[in-house]
């Protein structure tokens, strides 16, 4: 059985005050029967992991460098991102892609580096409107998932983020069979590359425009193993109708 994940990407949204919105989440949620996940910006991770000490609420890094250490002004590595209380890193996020013009080997190299450091990563795939509508999008996902995961993972150290582009943060999201549809590919993908045990093993979280309003519809589709939030992360009260509902 996959354990059910509701993460937050917070993105670059929050300044301290924001921490108030964890301390309210995890008071709603003492004992959460799924894994919780809040990947602030990197300023807060520390903190929130203070905030967080006597609940499960794992803190997540938005990137990391790709290399141990050395001179990169204003990256940050896997290892610091451990050393400073996280336990996975958000990689090849469609924003990081577009901003900073992050390839799928870059993804795959950061992803190792996460590993090595004993991080868990949560890989993010996703097309654009144009490739979803050129009827490109397993394609698209196809390549995605050759050229971003690391030959060797397991199920416990990778998570897959679904996230169509055209759905971040426009209130629009896919049909039900339409996440499904792309659920069930990445799941034949996983299998086939890495084998039934690991390839079954494997969460694969939904991303875009996901909401208290639909949390439950999506989540009741096959595969889908959780979300990825945007927005509705950043309220204790709007993620905490989605950990209900995954719940
Ligand atoms: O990583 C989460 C994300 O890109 C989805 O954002 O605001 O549409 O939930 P949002």
């Amino acid at each position: 059985m996959r354990r059910k994940l509701a993460a937050g990407n917070w993105k670059m949204n929050g300044l301290s005050d924001q921490l108030a919105e964890v301390e309210k989440l995890c008071g709603a949620h003492p004992n959460p029967k799924v894994e919780i996940m809040i990947a602030p910006p990197a300023t807060l991770i520390s903190s929130m992991v203070v905030t967080a000490a006597d609940h499960p609420l794992e803190v997540a890094g938005q990137d990391c460098h790709a290399k141990d250490s050395g001179a990169h002004t204003g990256d940050i590595s896997a290892a610091m991102l451990k050393d400073a209380g996280a336990s996975h890193v958000i990689l090849g996020h469609s924003e990081r892609r577009e901003d900073h013009d992050e390839t799928d080997d870059d993804v795959r190299a950061k992803a190792r580096a996460a590993l090595a450091a004993g991080l868990k990563v949560v890989i993010c795939i996703g097309e654009t409107l144009e490739e979803r509508e050129a009827a490109n999008t397993l394609d698209i996902i196809a390549g995605q998932m050759a050229g971003s995961l690391p030959d060797i993972l397991t199920g416990e150290n990778t998570i897959i983020a679904y996230e169509p582009i055209w759905a971040i943060g426009t209130g629009k999201i896919p049909t039900l069979e339409q996440i499904g549809e792309v659920h069930d590919f990445i799941r034949s993908k996983l299998e086939a590359r890495f084998g039934d045990g690991v390839g079954r093993s494997i969460r694969l979280l939904y991303g875009g425009s996901v909401k208290p309003s639909n949390a439950s519809e999506i989540f009741a589709v096959s595969n889908v193993d959780g979300a990825l939030v945007g927005g509705a992360s950043l309220k204790a009260d709007d993620f905490s109708g989605i950990i209900q509902a995954l719940e």
